[in-house]
């Protein structure tokens, strides 16, 4: 991974992005530090991930965070349980990247409740 890049904004801000890579993926996405993962990867042009609700309510964009940091919103625990959370299994809506992050997909059914 090669680190955060640092991109001026329109406005003359700075921006900090951040590399998304997939497990079996050699194509590479870009992530923004002020926006969900899921939404940084749509503005990507991203198709290794379903989307779906992009509100935590689907399940589609499950993900197992393999490597990296990242912020943390609620999860929906319908979805994503505290032991998938504490294993850093969470929704790719929900999430605000904090570094490079490589990422596995693992998309529930969107009829398929947890427990
Ligand atoms: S897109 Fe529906 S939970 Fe993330």
């Amino acid at each position: 991974m090669r680190g955060p890049l640092i991109i001026s904004g329109q406005d003359g801000s700075l921006m900090q992005r951040f590399e998304i890579s997939f497990e079996g993926q050699a194509q590479r996405f870009r992530a923004a530090a002020d926006r969900t993962l899921l939404a940084s990867l749509v503005a990507d042009g991203v198709t290794v991930l379903s989307i779906g609700c992009r509100s935590g309510g689907c399940g589609v964009c499950r993900i197992k965070v393999v490597e990296g940091a990242y912020r943390s919103m609620a999860m929906n625990r319908a979805r994503i349980s505290r032991e998938d959370e504490d294993e850093g299994i969470v929704l790719a809506c929900r999430i605000i990247p904090a570094s490079d992050l490589h990422v596995r997909p693992l998309p529930l059914d969107p009829s398929g409740l947890l427990n």
